[in-house]
């Protein structure tokens, strides 16, 4: 076992690097390291199960790019009112979710942020959020009304223009990298096996599957499939169809004199959504496009132009931090926006579509896989 730790500054596909050979047996392989298929595997150690995990760049991709805003209300928009029960599931989840993994890990996970400011710039945009706020209030989810004063203490240094504002107090956020280290320690110290290979070809055999990999095989009883937007190819199997969306995010870093965001921030700006994630050092998440263009990862001048036009309106402080990193993450989609989490044929287990929610639903998805892979749930 090879433990790497980061050398330089990080980057989506370098963030830490622990990797095991590939072993001839497991009782289940999980196929995908992003949050979704970390947070599997490390379910299924903690039950018992011999797991190993394939991936060529474990918390790479989306994973390591998100925001991880645990946005149950927020998300819960007119398109997306049929998941209001599964976000508030998955909401509650991670408290207990945190706290073991806080525990295995032997370090304290805290949140990045315990709930989140929503703003509006001009009236359309406040109409716009009070539309959807009644709405979300409707579903008896928790929206506090703050004038501009409440507004200066949740987030000091907000832009002049901006007069009144919602107080969304269960949408908390995590440190997405936080979360991916602590699960590939853990997985790490549970004797799981992170093995970065590529699953290539998955075929039926006597008592179970054989998978092969780029560097071999290995048999096992139980395929657990977490490929985020990564089309899933295995053979013969027809996976539910995902699609990316992507998202251009940037890592701003402030100077020291440099007025600091400590709650998570939504905003409307000229109908344009944008958002400002805290970490605890200071550094500011700032996203995010949605664009349906493939798997196209450039960045365009002109959408890095609008997102930070946008957020200086919001909070104008922003021109004093430095630019750390762009980066675009691929959300894993299905057409209806609904992930997928069933076993689809007898040992084929699926965790696939998170969409924007991956780390929100993290916790509630690797509960259910863990139990339909050990048969405590049908
Ligand atoms: N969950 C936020 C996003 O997908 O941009």
């Amino acid at each position: 076992m090879r433990a790497t730790p980061l050398a330089g500054p990080p980057s989506p596909s370098a963030c830490i690097s622990i990797s095991s050979p590939l072993p001839h047996f497991a009782d289940v392989v999980v196929i995908g390291g992003g949050i979704i298929g970390l947070s599997c595997a490390w379910q299924l150690l903690r039950l018992g199960k011999s797991v190993v995990v394939l991936d060529p760049s474990p918390a790479s991709g989306a994973s390591f790019v998100a925001g991880g805003m645990l946005g149950a209300t927020a998300e819960t928009t007119f398109s997306e009112a049929g998941s209001v029960d599964r976000h508030l599931f998955a909401r509650a989840e991670w408290d207990p979710f945190l706290r073991d993994l806080s525990e295995d890990f032997g370090t304290s996970l805290p949140y990045a942020s315990t709930s989140t400011v929503v703003v509006g710039v001009n009236r359309s945009d406040l109409a716009e959020i009070d539309h959807l706020v009644t709405f979300q209030r409707s579903l008896n989810l928790q929206v506090a009304t703050l004038g501009r004063e409440a507004l200066d203490q949740l987030v000091p240094g907000l832009g002049r223009s901006l007069r009144q504002g919602f107080h969304l107090v269960d949408d908390a956020a995590v440190d997405n990298r936080l979360i991916l280290r602590a699960l590939l320690d853990v997985i790490d110290r549970l004797n799981g096996h992170l093995v970065h290979e590529s699953a290539e070809h998955l075929d039926r055999s006597a008592d179970g599957f054989t998978v092969t990999t780029s560097g071999g095989a290995i048999s096992t009883s139980h395929v657990v499939v977490a490929t985020g937007a990564a089309p899933a190819v295995l053979g013969a199997i027809k996976f539910p169809s995902i699609h990316p969306v992507s998202g251009v995010i940037l890592r701003l870093t402030p100077r020291a004199s440099t007025l600091r965001v400590t709650t998570t921030m939504r905003a409307i700006v000229n109908g344009r959504p944008c958002y400002f994630v805290p970490r605890s050092n200071g550094e500011l998440v700032l996203g995010a496009t949605s664009v349906e263009r493939g798997y196209d990862l450039s960045v365009t001048a002109g959408e890095l132009h609008q997102l930070l036009d946008d957020a200086r309106i919001v909070f104008p402080s922003i021109d004093d931090y430095s630019v750390q990193d762009v980066e675009v993450g691929l959300r894993p989609t299905t057409v209806d926006h609904n992930p997928v989490v069933a076993t689809i044929e007898p040992g084929v287990t699926v965790a696939l579509g998170h969409y924007r929610n991956g780390f929100l639903l993290a916790p509630a998805t690797a509960k259910r896989v863990a139990g339909l892979v050990s048969g405590s749930t049908s």
